[in-house]
């Protein structure tokens, strides 16, 4: 039976998660109740979407102006700035339930977090270019992931964001401003790396969330959301970070998914995140868009240029020409970053050999990995809270051959090993986090991620006016085929898994009921 999520219905606007007091306005305009079907305008010139640290003088003039007459816009206007902050509010704050059911309607952390995104930035960048009166008009990418040395600096807050009265907002953090670099793990707390070492880690951390670590569909996009559903089943890799991390950092409204859409820099980070995901399919192997058709015929609802209710479809939204836009060349240098070794990363440490006793130190190292316990997959009734401190867990692997038969059309080779972390559930109003590595039992809060044992990271943004008790639940989905190659532990039977909890959030309780591996 399919089941794609669909539009909900926006007269029915539920207060539930939005704060009485700063009362942001999550409700969308519900008239015309009736929404009118996507066409492409084919007429439409090909929009070129560029760097925003790259912007020429006339480009920026335009860029200002251009939010300067949507900030003038009546606050009832759909296509006003304010209105424009509300969708993204509505649809993370949960103003909507589900279509025909009780679920509330949330479009982050599932597989819907690319396509919706996608769209809300398609008629954003419309109504700005109706603004203009000039449909050449293309949103500006921050290019935070790369790490280039040269000014202007893709990886700082760009300029323009801080010299264009319209293009500011004055809640950002004040210590993130230029020269300082953006940190793509942040998570309320400085790192206090140098420069260069800030660059290394930023490098692995795209490499590890799109290449190595999102080698499957639903490793990169996140996880299946269905009508029926409840809402947030996983994100996908980027979504987790650096995608959260960048919200955080940049602080301010940008910090909460509730108010976001607040800060103009919000639209040109998405705008990263959306070139990713052109990036991420050319990366080749099984990076393709999803096929199930619950994805592809997930609809939404938007209000475009015209302030006429559009309703669009998840499969439209694949291709980026086909919606006439495209994006500056930029170079992508993570895409074959490779992380130092850990010998070098952390003095003292020693590496686990893989098959046998390669060295006394490998074999003391691997006697300890044995000394660990099984956490084990999830049970009802057991689970683990971590707070402050890191967790150890041995994992066993699975016998490939019993996930191959349910995936008859991928070949052996293609197979993604997956740690599955389970029932990961953080205080929903907190800012949380915790990095994952794979047989380094002593990682800490200190230890580096340019190494080839970090695995991945979990980032929580708090969500305005969701209170205490109130919980994000998650499962943590995370692809290690390349990295135990790279580790040298291809043929090993478990592994060992640290969770190390850390930055501002690193204290906050955060519960896993679960963890194993499977192919996927
Ligand atoms: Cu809708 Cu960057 O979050």
């Amino acid at each position: 039976m399919a089941s794609p999520i669909q539009p909900p219905d926006l007269t029915q606007c539920q207060k539930a998660d939005v704060p009485g007091g700063s009362s942001p306005k999550c409700c969308l305009p519900s008239d015309p109740v009736k929404a009118t079907d996507f066409q492409i305008d084919a007429s439409l010139p090909m929009r070129v979407r560029m760097a925003s640290h790259l912007l020429d003088a006339a480009y920026i003039t335009k860029y200002n102006r251009a939010y300067e007459l949507m900030r003038a816009l009546p606050d009832d206007d759909p296509r006003s700035f304010s209105q424009q902050a509300s969708v993204h509010c509505a649809f993370c704050q949960s103003a909507y339930l589900q279509k025909n059911s009780n679920e509330k309607l949330q479009i982050h952390f599932s597989w819907l977090f690319y396509p919706w995104h996608r769209w809300y930035l398609y008629f954003h960048e419309r109504i700005l270019a109706k603004m203009l009166n000039d449909d050449t008009f293309a949103l500006p990418f921050w290019n935070w992931d790369n790490q280039a040395i040269f000014s202007p600096l893709p990886n700082v807050i760009p300029a323009v964001f801080i010299e264009n009265p319209a293009l500011v907002d004055n809640t950002r953090a004040p210590s993130h401003q230029p020269p300082t670099l953006v940190d793509l793990t942040y998570s309320g707390k400085p790192g206090g790396l140098d420069p260069e070492q800030q660059r290394a880690e930023n490098n692995n951390l795209m490499h590890q969330e799109l290449v190595s670590g999102a080698k499957t569909p639903s490793l990169f996009f996140g996880q299946a959301y269905r009508a029926g559903d409840a809402n947030a089943p996983g994100p996908g890799s980027v979504e987790r970070a650096p995608h959260t991390a960048v919200h955080l950092w940049t602080g301010g409204d940008m910090g909460n998914f509730g108010t976001a859409g607040r800060d103009p820099i919000f639209y040109s980070h998405h705008a990263n995140v959306d070139r990713l995901w052109n990036v991420w399919k050319s990366l080749g192997g099984r990076r393709k868009d999803i096929t199930d058709p619950d994805w592809l015929n997930a609809e939404f609802v938007f209000y475009d240029e015209n302030a006429t209710l559009i309703k669009v479809k998840v499969g439209d939204a694949v291709s980026t020409e086909k919606l006439r836009y495209t994006y500056q060349n930029v170079p992508n240098p993570w895409i074959t970053h490779i992380s130092s070794p850990l010998s070098i990363s952390i003095a003292g440490t020693k590496p686990v050999s893989s098959n046998g006793v390669a060295s006394p130190a490998a074999a003391e190292a691997t006697s300890l990995l044995e000394e660990i316990e099984e956490f084990g997959e999830e049970v009802e009734g057991k689970f683990k809270q971590l707070a402050g401190s890191a967790f150890q867990s041995k994992v066993k692997r699975p016998v490939k051959d019993l996930f191959k038969t349910l995936k008859k059309q991928i070949t052996d080779e293609e197979l993604e090993e997956v740690l599955v972390i389970q029932g990961v559930e953080v205080p929903s109003d907190k800012i949380s986090k915790f990095d994952v590595f794979i047989n380094l039992p002593d990682a800490n809060d200190k230890t580096s991620i340019n190494i080839p044992e970090f695995a991945g990271t979990f980032v929580n943004v708090p969500h305005l006016g969701m209170g205490p008790g109130m919980n994000r639940k998650a499962t943590l989905r995370i692809g290690i085929g390349d990295k135990l190659e790279q580790l040298g532990i291809k043929d090993v039977s478990s592994i060992v898994v640290t969770l190390v909890p850390k930055g501002q959030g690193k204290d906050v309780p955060i519960v896993i009921k679960g963890i194993k591996i499977e192919y996927e």
